[in-house]
């Protein structure tokens, strides 16, 4: 077709919407969620208040705060048929493989979400009845993430499910019902608590990454909101991208010790191996979640005890940030640097990461959805173009005629 550019492989620079969500100056390290600065928030905000604003555009009053938060815990449960389609999965199975499935199973039964059941009209028309549905919807979605995540954690040790006690914040009724220590009448440290809202805050939103733009990509065709939020747990599971974090603690655990950090970025420089939690599309000075993890993981330390692997983590870190390979190439720290070594002194296993990475992004991922279902003339379904590079036009030769 005339006039297409190649937009290079992979989206490499291109605008596909408009949005007033979330802001980054990849240049100048700024990341702002509705105008208001990332690092202003973690440091004043709640994960759920900031979830309010990404999804509503604005700071929510006591009031509206207090009715979210309501909606959101009342909706964190799970119909006890949930349980037969956590317990069909493999004691191995990777955590980020059940919960995107999980997803998709909510979907199944939450049909009246579908809006092409309900003609396309649904969501775009903005009337009070559609409006309460998408509402409900998102408060589902968000509520039973934290459920749904604990629940894949659970399978795989072959331990029951726990109901939480009403009460509990955010992150302090996904913790009880992880109850990943294994501590009789569990109660979550507050500063372990603090510090997972701090990093469910950090990691909501990113504008178009990787997996936003497959639940707009998924969610453009009118599909049930879960099935779209399924598409992006499947796009943020990769190593590319969510998987980081885990890939992290990999890549720390095989450097071993300070002392082979050279040898390792050598490795790198040679194209063997990949700096995971370094680098990123966007931001090519510094990735300002990086240094408010940085810091939280200070304080997480302060009741869990230092992870063995921070000194390999601080040697790597201060070698890679001076060497000319990767000054040049503008790679830096990224969000997922530090904070697996916080999960991981927290006590979850390593395959879990992703998960809790995913748990706070489905706050962004809808955000960006409810945007583009209320846009002005409703939803147009994504349909990219290409260049067609391929053979010119030839005939048919049968199997016997050919070489
Ligand atoms: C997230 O998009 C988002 O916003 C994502 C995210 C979010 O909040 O949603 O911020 C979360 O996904 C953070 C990124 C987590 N991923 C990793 O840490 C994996 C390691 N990082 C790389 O794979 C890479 O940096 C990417 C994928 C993050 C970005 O890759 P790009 O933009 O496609 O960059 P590139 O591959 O074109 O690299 C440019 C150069 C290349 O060298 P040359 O071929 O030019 O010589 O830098 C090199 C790359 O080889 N390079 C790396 C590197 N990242 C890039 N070399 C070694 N280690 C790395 N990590």
């Amino acid at each position: 077709p005339k006039g297409l550019r190649v937009s290079d492989k992979g989206f490499l620079n291109t605008a596909v919407i408009q949005s007033q969500i979330t802001y980054i100056d990849g240049d100048a390290g700024i990341l702002r969620y509705r105008g208001y600065p990332i690092e202003q928030l973690a440091l004043h905000s709640t994960h759920l208040e900031t979830a309010y604003l990404l999804i509503y555009g604005t700071l929510p009053s006591e009031k509206q705060l207090r009715q979210f938060d309501n909606e959101v815990m009342s909706h964190s449960y799970v119909h006890a048929d949930a349980e037969n389609f956590f317990r069909s999965f493999r004691y191995d199975a990777h955590p980020m493989a059940i919960l995107t499935s999980a997803f998709a199973y909510l979907g199944s039964y939450y049909g009246e979400a579908n809006p092409s059941l309900q003609g396309q009209k649904l969501f775009t028309n903005g009337d009070r009845s559609s409006l309460a549905n998408m509402d409900r919807q998102i408060f589902r979605i968000i509520g039973k993430a934290t459920t749904l995540a604990a629940m894949a954690y659970r399978v795989r040790q072959g331990r029951e499910f726990v109901i939480p006690p009403a009460g509990l914040s955010y992150t302090g009724q996904f913790l009880y019902q992880m109850d990943h220590l294994g501590q009789e009448n569990y109660k979550p440290s507050p500063v372990l608590e603090k510090a997972l809202d701090v990093l469910f805050l950090l990691h909501a939103d990113h504008e178009l990454n990787a997996s936003c733009t497959t639940v707009l990509q998924t969610g453009s065709s009118l599909v049930d909101p879960y099935s779209a939020i399924a598409a992006g747990c499947a796009s943020l599971y990769g190593p590319l991208h969510g998987g980081a974090n885990e890939a992290v603690i990999r890549m720390l655990i095989s450097i071993g010790s300070p002392g082979n950090v050279p040898a390792f970025l050598e490795s790198v420089k040679r194209r063997e191996k990949v700096l995971s939690g370094f680098g990123h599309r966007v931001y090519k000075t510094s990735d300002p979640r990086s240094f408010i993890i940085r810091k939280t993981a200070d304080e997480v330390f302060k009741v869990t005890g230092k992870d063995e692997l921070m000194e390999t983590a601080m040697a790597l870190h201060d070698a890679a940030i001076k060497d000319e390979y990767f000054v040049k190439r503008q790679l830096a720290p990224n969000v997922d640097f530090w904070s697996g070594l916080i999960y991981r002194a927290m006590g979850f296993p390593l395959d879990f990461f992703p998960v809790l990475f995913a748990v706070p992004r489905v706050v962004g991922w809808l955000a960006h959805w409810r945007q583009m279902m209320l846009q002005e003339g409703g939803v147009k379904i994504w349909r990219p173009r290409q260049v067609y590079v391929g053979s010119a036009k030839r005939d048919y030769v049968p199997i016997g005629n050919r070489p």
